[in-house]
């Protein structure tokens, strides 16, 4: 089913975005990560919210070690399914009871953003990375956890070319990609204030320099005696991904839609679609890209 010309599969999803369009109130103080699947977003949010709580929790004793990263935040898209199944963590109107400053992820795209969003002086961090290995990370999401994606209509793992011929047309979850990355690419340059755009690989490459970039955008700096405390390393540390997968609690279990917590830690490298990708599929990857990107400033 396509809304406001993006892809989502016939389930759940659609109906909560239409919920949380509708009753999602967001507040001048809120911080939403968002994003496009598997760019990511899981990373940032133990880095989010790491850098938001260090005053509050020391390291050693950070909820980012016995919670699944995903359950540090409220997904705005599962809110309205959660309060239907009767699951006691979270209503739209229990969001209004958290404190300041509440932090939410979401995968909608920039337009299905309630207007709430787009207006009120919440700050939004978008995450987005290469999509070859984007394309690659999905696929082996999706094929480990396709029986839950179709809600009642349990939907088939996809071939790795049947999926690179939906994704080029985007008909993909929260799809197309690019149009997904560019809105919020835009957004960004218009309102940096209001929009921190990062990428997966420069977080990789350049860890301290993008976790201040966080801090600063949120507005609680690293001080001097932070970095030389060793503070921000031990962020990074805490929150690597050889670190976060070990952890018991992402070891084992399933999270409330019955995905394995595992499934969202897998390599966490830059470049795996080497592995994969045919020199055509390379081709016409760029192919696309280029057309996509081009004129944008934006490049992978
Ligand atoms: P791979 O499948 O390439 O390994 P998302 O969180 O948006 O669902 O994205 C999942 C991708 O991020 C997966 O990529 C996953 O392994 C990777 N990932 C998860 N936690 C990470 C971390 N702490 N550091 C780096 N990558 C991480």
């Amino acid at each position: 089913m396509k809304y406001q010309n993006f892809w989502y599969p016939r389930c759940r999803l659609f109906k909560n975005t239409l919920e949380y369009q509708r009753h999602f109130e967001a507040k001048d103080t809120d911080l939403i990560i968002a994003s496009h699947p598997k760019t990511g977003t899981t990373w940032l949010t133990t880095l989010l919210f790491a850098v938001v709580n260090r005053g509050k929790y020391p390291l050693s004793e950070s909820p980012i070690l016995y919670q699944h990263p995903h359950h540090l935040v409220h997904r705005l898209e599962d809110v309205h399914f959660r309060e239907a199944i009767g699951n006691q963590l979270i209503s739209f109107s229990d969001l209004n009871k958290l404190l300041p400053p509440r932090l939410f992820s979401t995968h909608f795209p920039y337009v299905s953003l309630p207007e709430s969003i787009k207006t009120s002086n919440c700050r939004i961090l978008y995450i987005c990375r290469n999509p070859l290995d984007t394309f690659v990370s999905q696929w082996h999401f999706y094929s480990k956890i396709a029986k839950h994606l179709g809600g009642d209509q349990h939907l088939k793992p996809y071939s790795f070319e049947d999926y690179f011929e939906d994704w080029l047309e985007g008909r993909i979850m929260f799809g197309p990609f690019f149009e997904h990355v560019v809105d919020y690419w835009m957004k960004s340059l218009e309102r940096p204030e209001k929009i921190l755009f990062l990428k997966y690989e420069d977080l990789k490459y350049d860890p301290i320099q993008h976790l201040k970039r966080v801090a600063d955008f949120v507005g609680i700096p690293f001080s001097p005696e932070e970095e030389s405390e060793g503070v921000i390393t031990g962020i990074i540390e805490m929150c690597s991904i050889n670190n976060v997968k070990e952890l018991e609690v992402n070891k084992n279990g399933v999270n409330f839609t019955g995905v394995e917590k595992r499934a969202y830690f897998r390599k966490g490298e830059v470049g795996d679609w080497t592995n994969y990708f045919t020199p055509n599929m390379v081709e016409r990857m760029n192919k696309l890209m280029q057309q996509k990107l081009g004129g944008t400033g934006l490049t992978f």
